[in-house]
């Protein structure tokens, strides 16, 4: 099997950023997802950016808790997403309260001190410097207005009924190659960001920084969706080579999510566990103080 195929890269070149993963990705961890917007408790008719939206997955959760009244911003830097995002979403009854705009997270297309919240899933893992970026986007929230990011932290992943041992080193070799990769011409990645994230908003400056997390468990029988998005995951953690890792924990990884007859995820015994962080912090500055 070639592990390099079965990695979803996007036209920025990063990993599991691809719509079609995204997707998968999003419902198999609908309900999970819903329950995140239902606590942020947005008030009705805010405007919301939604930064780094790639598909516009969340948009139909964000415009259900702002109301008929409030605005959605989707801002991204790949093309093919946000034309994704727009198809997605241009027949529902919320359509024209929302736009989609290419641009970077540090610069977003709005004036200073127009978002009640910004909103941002599953980007930070992407950011060098997560608190000179959380730092930037402060001027372009109202003074009280909030920034919510939401990760992932894999350094929380288990499986029952996987050696614990080969666990331990495929995660270890994983992060050790993500400490690394930038300096062999790989985007920047931290997927153990979730469990950062509250530090880096105090870092920028911003205050009531609170965390929530959510622990996602699945058994077996497994959904259709977490099947395909563990088998990616897989993949994903022993992709460009894994260079940390001996050839036989490669193979023998592999073969626990994709073997025809003794595949973990077919068994009784299967349950997965992966906890994923909402933090959220409160901008208490002027953007001209
Ligand atoms: C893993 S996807 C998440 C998409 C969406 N938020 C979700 O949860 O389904 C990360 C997205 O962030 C975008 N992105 C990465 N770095 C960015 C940056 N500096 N500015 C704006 N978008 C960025 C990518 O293009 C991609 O669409």
């Amino acid at each position: 099997m070639t592990v390099e195929t079965a990695v979803y890269v996007n036209e920025c070149g990063l990993p599991l950023n691809a719509i079609e993963w995204l997707e998968t990705h999003h419902r198999s961890k609908a309900p999970e997802r819903e329950q995140m917007i239902r606590d942020l408790d947005l008030k009705k008719g805010s405007f919301v950016v939604d930064a780094g939206c790639g598909p516009g997955l969340w948009t139909p959760l964000l415009a259900w808790a702002i109301g008929p009244r409030g605005r959605i911003l989707g801002v991204d830097i790949a093309t093919e997403a946000l034309i994704t995002a727009q198809q997605r979403n241009e027949n529902k009854r919320y359509r024209r309260q929302v736009q989609y705009k290419l641009a970077p997270l540090e610069q977003l297309p709005i004036q200073h001190e127009k978002a009640d919240v910004i909103f941002s899933a599953n980007v930070s893992q992407y950011l060098p410097d997560p608190a000179a970026t959380f730092a930037a986007m402060a001027p372009y929230l109202k003074f009280g207005g909030r920034l919510v990011i939401k990760d992932i932290d894999f350094g929380t992943m288990r499986f029952s009924n996987i050696d614990p041992g080969l666990q331990t080193r495929v995660f270890q070799a994983r992060e050790r190659w993500e400490r690394e990769r930038t300096s062999r011409g790989y985007a920047f990645e931290d997927s153990w960001v979730g469990s950062k994230l509250a530090g880096y908003l105090r870092a920028a400056g911003y205050e009531d920084v609170q965390e929530k997390r959510y622990c996602i468990v699945r058994s077996y029988q497994l959904p259709d969706d977490y099947r395909l998005y563990l088998q990616g995951i897989a993949d994903w953690f022993v992709c460009e080579d894994a260079p940390y890792l001996s050839g036989k924990d490669v193979t023998d990884w592999l073969q626990c999510f994709h073997d025809e007859h003794h595949n973990v995820l077919d068994q009784k015994t299967f349950l997965s566990e992966e906890t994923e962080f909402v933090v959220s912090g409160v901008w208490n500055a002027s953007a001209s103080s």
